[in-house]
């Protein structure tokens, strides 16, 4: 008996995954405007401000904001992420970095062994409502107050959930540590189903205390978050577990606009958020060494190719756990995007035999993550191009909702270097340079990618995926600008992981892009392989092309999750 129930799950996610990746890609043209979010009702609260008049900034405050309604698993107000901005016409690329910050009674061993990662202690001082404000007062043309209304309509008068949307929620709130701890009571409230047991596609989801709490933003700007009644209801909240975000942490947080991280690739300009987040270097990094390597000159999942590429991740993932952190706290060496580190590291790939993790970084002393994130994109007709990804750290944060303000907290504290002086094989990293520090914003691996010719934007993308974000984004720009594809082809194609350490080499299944002859042969060569599973994906890329020579922006969701991509 049990045998065939096995049999049956087992042909169901058989099914589902094929079907699954056999889904019709979301996608569209325009020349006017064209926006690419997870979410369709996020997406198309874009494109009625882009309608509106409103500039790709804009447009990707309001997705933002509809996100956090209508994907709450990643979409946030209690969270944070970094905005990539292409201005219009050329000029600086920046990054508007909206991380969270560790508060100011953080300290550097504030977490033992047997802490978990659904505490109040594990949230960071959210960032998202002041990088709104930021991008808006920088680059926006609209109301600032219009920018929130379909988030606030979402929220107030509720919305029909989708597939997507319904198994989200369900599985949160059957998860037995949701259930079982007395901090998730309010987010069983919130989000609780309105009738029945479970959620069901076309239901109406109904959020009115995040949507006071969108009007107070909508009203005072960062203030109707980071100070009064908001503040006061998530310093409350904190107090009721071991959290230690105070009102003071709140009204001290701020956004930073930074120069972005800009690296060249086959003559194209290719702009990564800087640090905090190790997303804009290892990027770049992987790139300058790939350069050296000609990958187009073989097949894409050749033996050769799937080699030094992994290589050169494993590389860029080592330098990460070295020396990157907030370079507001640490000093990180700049030669880690130079030409020259990235031939010396080209010229130490054995073309036959794989690396062993161990021995790229032998002064560190070995002792014996989840969805959800999120990415968009978006671009207006004079070219101004947002890529931007946010993020709770995993599915649903910390699983708390402030008590009568509605939103869910971030348990972004979890990018910390938790145990200092403690690296491990399983990928848990100790180094000093991400350690806690109060006020220190914690690494990220978020890549909202921007790839540029002679100044203007030809790809915006990015990814979730925790640290296979940067292996994610950098295999949509060699999907585009190395091996010439169009963008739906780049969407599909099967991803590959590796992050140093554990020492293995992750690859998605789907069309058989890396046959089992493949497989046995990067086996001979040393690599440990590990199949990633039917329906468990790489990342979930929403991304714009822009066709140089037209001007034809050409729009698509990545299948792996969900998503709407809209234009005009
Ligand atoms: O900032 C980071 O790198 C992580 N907090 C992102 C987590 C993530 O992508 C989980 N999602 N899919």
């Amino acid at each position: 008996m049990k045998r065939l129930q096995f049999l049956a799950i087992a042909i169901g996610l058989l099914v589902t995954s094929v079907a699954h990746s056999q889904r019709p890609l979301s996608q569209a043209t325009g020349r006017r405007g064209m926006v690419v979010s997870v979410s369709p009702p996020a997406t198309r609260a874009g494109l009625e401000i882009l309608k509106a008049g409103g500039n790709a900034v804009d447009a990707a405050v309001a997705v933002e904001f509809a996100l956090a309604v209508t994907w709450p698993a990643a979409g946030n107000i209690g969270g944070g992420g970094f905005m990539m901005v292409h201005p219009a016409g050329g000029g600086d690329v920046v990054c508007i970095d909206y991380r969270e910050t560790a508060p100011g009674a953080a300290t550097e061993t504030m977490f033992t062994r047997n802490d978990g990662r659904y505490s109040h202690k594990i949230v960071g001082v959210p960032g998202t409502v002041h990088g709104m404000v930021t991008a808006h007062k920088k680059f926006g043309k609209l109301p600032w107050k219009q920018l929130l209304q379909p988030a606030i309509i979402l929220a107030r008068d509720g919305f029909p959930i989708d597939r997507s949307l319904a198994s989200s929620i369900n599985s949160v709130l059957r998860s037995r540590s949701t259930r079982s701890a007395k901090r998730h009571q309010e987010l069983i409230r919130v989000y609780g189903p309105s009738e029945g047991r479970s959620w069901t596609t076309g239901q109406k989801l109904v959020l009115p205390d995040l949507a006071a709490t969108l009007e107070r933003i909508a009203n005072q700007g960062a203030d109707g978050f980071y100070k009064g009644k908001t503040a006061r209801l998530l310093a409350v909240e904190m107090a009721s577990g071991d959290g230690l975000i105070t009102e003071k942490d709140l009204a001290a947080y701020r956004a930073r606009i930074r120069p972005a991280v800009h690296g060249t690739f086959r003559g194209h300009d290719v702009y990564g958020p800087p640090p905090p987040s190790s997303g804009g270097i290892c990027l770049v990094q992987m790139l300058n060494v790939l350069e050296h390597l000609q990958l187009r000159k073989h097949e894409r999942f050749s033996v050769r190719n799937v080699h030094v590429l992994t290589e050169a991740m494993k590389r860029a993932y080592c330098d990460r756990a070295r020396y990157l952190g907030d370079a507001d706290f640490v000093k990180i060496p700049p030669r880690l995007t130079s030409k020259e580190y990235a031939r010396t590291l080209a010229g130490q790939i054995d073309p036959a035999k794989a690396t062993p993790s161990a021995s790229l970084a032998p002064e560190i002393q070995l002792a014996g993550e989840s969805p959800e994130t999120t990415h968009f994109s978006v671009v207006d007709a004079g070219g101004l191009a947002v890529s931007n990804t946010t993020t709770l750290e995993g599915s649903w944060g910390a699983r708390i909702v402030v008590k009568g303000a509605g939103f869910v907290l971030n348990n972004e504290m979890g990018d910390f270097n938790w145990f200092p002086g403690t690296t491990d094989r399983r990928g848990r990293i100790g180094t000093p340079a991400n350690r806690i520090r109060p006020g220190k914003r914690m690494l990220s691996s978020q890549t909202p990618t921007i790839v540029a010719r002679d100044g203007r934007p030809v790809l915006i993308t990015g990814s979730p995926g925790g640290r296979t974000i940067i292996n994610t984004s950098l295999q949509m720009v060699l999907g585009i600008v190395e091996f010439e594809q169009d963008l739906p082809t780049a969407m599909k194609a099967a991803r590959i992981h590796h992050q140093w350490f554990p020492d293995r080499l992750l690859y998605e299944t789907h069309d058989g892009a890396i046959t089992a002859e493949t497989a046995t042969r990067l086996k001979a060569m040393g690599h440990r392989l590990s199949a990633r599973r039917r329906t468990s994906y790489q990342g979930d890329a929403h991304s714009i092309l822009i066709n140089a020579k037209t001007g034809e922006f050409h729009g698509v969701a990545d299948w792996r999750r969900n998503g709407l991509a809209a234009g005009y």
